[in-house]
């Protein structure tokens, strides 16, 4: 099979690639482009960082967890090219050696690549923007100031060349019988491959699965890559739903729900960072099961229908009946996550991560409340944690002790005691198992006091 793309403006044409091999590895080692530095290679530290340009716009994306199939169509953008083609340094290049933002210098590449995207993207909340990439020895302030300095500068013409990006060329199939890997362009093609191929790994943004590949040392049996299945991308709404593909995006999912659920916005915010919210998919997010995503519990507690597909059986159930136990969800060889729809209603919703780091950290507790409220007392609220069970759950009994009942912090203190009787969370490296039922249950409680118009946004100090 081809993979298709542009490589700081010039064709490249890959036949038969090994799918698994990292972007970071391909530049560094066929490309001999050593700009590009791998510091983690798990997408933690974005000295890898590259700017990946395609019909959505531009992204910063962590090259060490990045497939070359998934570049297929897209133009790829490495520090090398950045300057101008009169060799002319990129303003944020500039404004980093004016501003001394450069020390040892390993990090920089990664930074400049995050801030040129940011740049062209004209996006100025620069400790957002940078909340994946790390640096030792600089430190952030004189880094900020580069970036905030770069604003007043114009996008450099052979960069703004590249959005909007023309379709990929899609060249005729050839190479290897049978294929070493799979590229599906309809839903139809996809279900009729899996269910044929139940033990295939399906990738999607690779954010989980690249890292499987670069600590775990895996090898995958039949890749096969959901970036083509155009059908599988984008959020689509009626008059009363949204239907999100199961390949959008978390910064997709992060730009076209935190508007409607401000709250839902800015906890998406700090879910990983720019460059993992530029790959990672809410499918993916659901399929891989985990107890501590994020995506999970605000969706259910949102009403979520999870829309599955195999071969040429649909059905759909409620986000929550996907989750059985750790490790073990409700679906069959060949099935996969086609959609999710959430029926739309007014916002009631409070999401709160809890995590050891503000950025860029797994949560230690995540809880997503849906909670309408009238006449003083509360409607059918919905109340969805991860990290207090083997995997995102809600919390029955303490929605019992508030549905139909006053708003009152009585009320709160039953829900309180009733979710102890929900869950019996795990102690890990994370969290202590008291902890996390402490930290869920005053999440209620602030929950309460935000009803009631109490300030309790803890990013603030106030007299
Ligand atoms: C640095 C870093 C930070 C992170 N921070 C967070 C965080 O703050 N919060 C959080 O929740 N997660 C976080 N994650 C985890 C990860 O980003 C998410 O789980 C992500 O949403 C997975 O999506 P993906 O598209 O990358 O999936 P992939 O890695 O491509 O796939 C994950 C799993 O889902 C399966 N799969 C993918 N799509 C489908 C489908 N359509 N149908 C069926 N199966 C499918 C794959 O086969 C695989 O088993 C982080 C990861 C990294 C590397
Ligand atoms: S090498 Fe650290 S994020 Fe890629
Ligand atoms: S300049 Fe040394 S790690 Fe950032």
């Amino acid at each position: 099979m081809h993979v298709t793309f542009h490589l700081n403006g010039s064709p490249v044409t890959l036949t038969d690639p090994i799918p698994t091999t990292t972007l970071l590895d391909w530049l560094r080692e066929e490309r001999h482009l050593a700009g590009t530095k791998e510091g983690c290679n798990e997408g933690d530290c974005g000295a890898c960082t590259v700017m990946v340009t395609d019909q959505t716009g531009n992204a910063p994306l962590n090259a060490c967890i990045l497939f070359l199939p998934q570049l297929h169509g897209k133009h790829v953008t490495t520090v090398e090219g950045l300057r101008a083609p009169d060799g002319a340094l990129h303003p944020v290049q500039s404004e980093m050696i004016t501003h001394h933002g450069s020390q040892c210098g390993f990090c920089t590449p990664g930074f400049v690549m995050s801030m040129a995207t940011a740049h062209l993207n004209n996006q100025t909340d620069h400790d957002t923007v940078l909340a994946g990439n790390l640096c030792r020895c600089t430190g952030y302030a004189p880094i900020v100031r580069a970036a905030i300095a770069a604003e007043a500068h114009p996008v450099p013409e052979h960069l703004s060349l590249l959005a909007p990006n023309p379709p990929g060329e899609q060249p005729e199939a050839a190479g290897a019988e049978p294929p070493t890997f799979y590229q599906p362009e309809t839903i139809d093609e996809l279900a009729t491959l899996y269910s044929a191929n139940p033990d295939a790994t399906l990738i999607a943004g690779a954010t989980d699965v690249g890292l499987w590949v670069t600590k775990q040392l895996r090898s995958l049996p039949t890749p096969v890559f959901l970036n083509r299945c155009d059908a599988l991308h984008g959020i689509t709404q009626t008059k009363s739903h949204w239907r999100i593909g199961a390949m959008t995006t978390i910064a997709e999912l992060e730009s076209t729900l935190a508007p409607h659920h401000p709250s839902l916005g800015v906890m998406l915010r700090r879910y990983g960072s720019a460059q993992v919210r530029a790959a990672a998919t809410l499918g993916g997010n659901i399929a891989n099961g985990s107890p501590i995503g994020d995506g999970s519990p605000a969706m259910i507690a949102l009403g979520a229908t999870l829309h599955l597909r195999c071969g040429d059986i649909r059905r759909t159930l409620p986000l929550e009946d996907f989750f059985i136990a750790y490790g073990k969800q409700n679906r069959t060889k060949g099935e996969f996550i086609e959609a999710v729809s959430l029926p739309k209603q007014p916002d009631t919703l409070q999401c709160y991560k809890l995590s050891k780091r503000f950025d860029q950290d797994i949560s230690a507790v995540c809880g997503c409340f849906a909670l309408p409220v009238a006449d003083a007392r509360f409607g059918p609220v919905r109340l969805a944690f991860g990290g207090m069970a083997g995997t995102p759950a809600r919390a029955t009994r303490a929605e019992a002790a508030l549905s139909g009942h006053p708003m009152t912090k009585e009320t709160i203190g039953h829900a309180m005691q009733a979710l102890a009787t929900d869950f019996t969370p795990l102690s890990d490296m994370r969290a202590s198992a008291d902890y996390r039922m402490q930290a869920a249950q005053n999440m209620l409680l602030r929950a309460y006091y935000t009803l009631i118009g109490t300030h309790t946004d803890l990013h603030e100090v106030r007299p």
